[in-house]
């Protein structure tokens, strides 16, 4: 793949605050459904009618079954007008190709590890390919996705995710767009050694999504940890932190496997930032570690990255691959992190460069054990509404509401607008508030926060009143994650859990 091709796009970095400036819009419009077979829900639309039966598939494997939800042609690339951005014009006629047929020897998770699967193509989706990447360094976390670890002939793939809040199944076919003449990928392409994954699930991001093109109008880590385990996710401001607090939170969050990206500023990677680094540009976050010297007096605090463009693009940090602090004399640096000299996207930092280079950082707080309960509200009235959970022993939790990601109304479809309201946990009895949060569709660090500090024993209310834009399709999820699953009913005494994962199809 052509590196100066991938920089064409803007690849954005959004914080929150980006997306939303990002959906500007001057004219909002109301899209005709006589017009178009597209609206602002028709990605809700197609995931609400579900995955189909697809088991049947998975076991007769008819020759290259094509997924009728999700067509390969030009509709999944990019919706007509008005419901595109325009981004992908140039891409609309692609050609399709089975991904399974272009890789005859090559199997789901390739032949090593899994560092090396993700390469981006044409599309802004760092955010998306840096998160899944950093699911995916776990590899018995990343493995809990797939309805299916093996490669078919059918060329389906099934994924075990979570949308709004809910465990789904999203199937997919295997064609991807492929330039036939250049030999090369138009979305993410293969590991190196093979691996099919990368794309596999990119493509079913941007089924969930839509198409490609909403999928690479930047975005967000915390929604591709949230696709992928419904884990909660907190965004953090480098100007906010000094070298040392941000390496504590770094190098903990590491120790507990928390899933991190990192991100460094600016609208396009076609601009170049500190050190070489294209900016506005999402990093896997992969490893903390401190560094010594021979007579233990002097220690370097290192961070190492991961450009999903799977290249080091000239970076020029003091710990590039090739600077010479590695071989100073006497040192033993490189062993000590097993350097490998290689163009491949892993890059070493010091801490006070990471501070300087990146603006944001995100930590997915997934829990190995920890479980899922939820409650599904669908055409919510906009009242305040009341659920009840009775906890046994004090109890470690994170409480959130799960609305549709904003991508999933289509491009430009809610203008600025976003929907949000107001989460309370209430002891019952002395109805004293324990937690009180803003939330709202687009700010995933808006949840009550108890998985540092444990709820006491006893029951609770939890209240949720959400305003909704008049183009919101008015569902959400209240969604519980503790070590133990517990029991959320309304105030009818009524439970509401439905959706399931799906793991009967593994050999
Ligand atoms: C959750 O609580 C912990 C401990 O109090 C705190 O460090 C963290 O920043 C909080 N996260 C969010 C998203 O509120």
């Amino acid at each position: 793949m052509n590196l100066i091709s991938l920089t064409v796009l803007a690849l954005l970095f959004s914080s929150t605050i980006g997306v939303k400036s990002h959906f500007k819009i001057k004219n909002p419009f109301k899209v005709n459904k006589q017009q178009s077979k597209f609206s602002c829900t028709s990605a809700i639309e197609r995931w609400k009618s579900g995955p189909g039966d697809y088991k049947s598939i998975f076991k007769t494997q008819p020759a290259n079954w094509i997924d009728q939800q999700f067509q390969p042609n030009e509709d999944a690339i990019a919706w007509p007008q008005p419901l595109t951005a325009n981004e992908l014009t140039g891409y609309k006629s692609a050609s399709w190709e089975r991904l399974g047929q272009l890789n005859p020897k090559s199997t789901l998770f390739g032949t090593s590890g899994y560092i090396n699967d993700i390469v981006q193509g044409n599309i802004g989706d760092c955010y998306m390919l840096s998160g899944s990447a950093a699911v995916a360094e776990d590899n018995e976390r990343f493995k809990q996705n797939f309805v299916s670890l093996e490669k078919n002939n059918a060329g389906i793939y099934g994924f075990n995710v979570w949308v709004r809040g809910i465990p789904f199944v999203q199937i997919i076919d295997d064609s991807v767009p492929y330039d036939k003449k250049q030999k090369e990928y138009i979305m993410a392409g293969v590991g190196e050694d093979g691996a099919l994954w990368g794309p596999l699930l990119e493509k079913s991001w941007a089924k969930t999504v839509g198409n490609y093109e909403i999928a690479g109008l930047g975005g967000s880590q915390s929604e591709v940890v949230n696709y992928l385990t419904n884990a909660p996710s907190e965004i953090f401001d480098t100007k906010d932190l000094n070298a040392a607090s941000m390496f504590e939170i770094l190098n903990s969050a590491d120790d507990k496997n928390f899933i991190m990206t990192i991100g460094t500023p600016g609208g396009s990677d076609k601009d170049i930032c500190l050190y070489n680094l294209p900016c506005g540009h999402a990093y896997t976050l992969i490893d903390s570690t401190i560094v010594k010297s021979a007579d233990g007096k002097q220690q370097y605090k290192l961070v190492q990255v991961r450009n999903p463009w799977r290249a080091d693009q000239d970076f020029n940090g003091k710990w590039n691959d090739n600077a010479k602090i590695w071989s100073t004399p006497g040192q033993t640096f490189a062993k000590q992190v097993n350097l490998e000299k290689k163009d491949d996207g892993l890059m070493w930092m010091e801490d006070f460069e990471v501070l300087k280079a990146f603006d944001q950082f995100e930590i997915g707080y997934y829990r190995p054990g920890w479980k899922h309960s939820w409650y599904e509200k669908l055409n919510d009235d906009g009242e305040t509404s009341q659920y009840f959970i009775t906890l046994d022993a004090p109890t470690l939790l994170d409480i959130k509401v799960e609305f549709y990601n904003p991508k999933m109304y289509g491009y430009d479809c809610r203008g600025e607008e976003i929907s949000g309201g107001q989460l309370q946990l209430i002891q019952v009895g002395s109805n004293k508030v324990l937690q009180s949060k803003e939330i709202t569709d687009s700010d995933r660090n808006g949840y009550i926060n108890q998985s540092s500090s444990p709820v006491a024993a006893g029951k609770y209310r939890i209240e949720i009143q959400v305003q909704w834009t008049d183009k919101d399709v008015k569902d959400y999820t209240l969604s519980i994650y503790s070590a133990k699953k517990i029991t959320i009913t309304d105030s009818k005494g009524q439970s509401n859990e439905i959706g399931a994962h799906d793991y009967s199809l593994r050999q």
